[in-house]
């Protein structure tokens, strides 16, 4: 158990349908604690820093293209595990077969337009996390009040 940090992003199709509300809603009720969110058209050159790993896939310009056509939302999130529980509420990357009762299984038919990333390592969490919120000012350091309700602080947070 650790607490760690992930980056989400509330991709293109997510701002465009009007589902940030209701996807940021999930994360915070799930218990998970917000510490930066920015909403931007970014550059191309964020998505292609971003999405480096697959540059060698032959989706890699399509979905660069798509990410970087419309405004998208990154949040930091943190938690006790946060990168696998951010993962297991995403489903699996095609939405079509996602399961029921993740973001993806409930909200999308898409493989592409698939709603949500989240960083799937912790490595990658910290290079994604510093492409998309570089200067540390902009992730906030804060207790939520709930925090000894949401966690049992002696065994989880100790
Ligand atoms: P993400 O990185 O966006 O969180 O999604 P993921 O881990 O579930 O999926 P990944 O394999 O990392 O792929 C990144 C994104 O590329 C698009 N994709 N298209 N056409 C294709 O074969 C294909 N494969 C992947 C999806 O938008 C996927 O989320
Ligand atoms: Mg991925």
């Amino acid at each position: 158990m650790a607490v760690q940090r992930t980056l989400v992003l509330l991709k293109p199709d997510a701002v465009q349908r009007g589902l940030v509300g209701t996807i940021l809603a999930r994360f915070e009720h799930k218990g998970l604690k917000l510490v930066a969110m920015k909403l931007r058209s970014f550059p191309a050159s964020t998505f292609e820093r971003h999405y480096e790993p697959h540059k060698a896939k032959p989706f890699y310009p399509g979905l660069v293209k798509y990410m970087s056509s419309s405004p998208v939302v990154a949040l930091a999130l943190e938690g006790v595990d946060a990168i696998e529980v951010v993962r297991g509420m995403m489903g699996a990357t095609n939405s079509r077969k996602a399961a029921p009762g993740t973001i993806r299984g409930d909200l999308g038919m898409s493989f592409s337009n698939n709603l949500v990333h989240g960083s799937d390592g912790p490595e990658s969490a910290a290079s994604e996390l510093a492409n998309f919120f570089g200067d540390c000012a902009e992730v906030c350091n804060w207790t939520p009040i709930s925090t000894p309700w949401i966690y049992n602080v002696a065994e989880e947070l100790a």
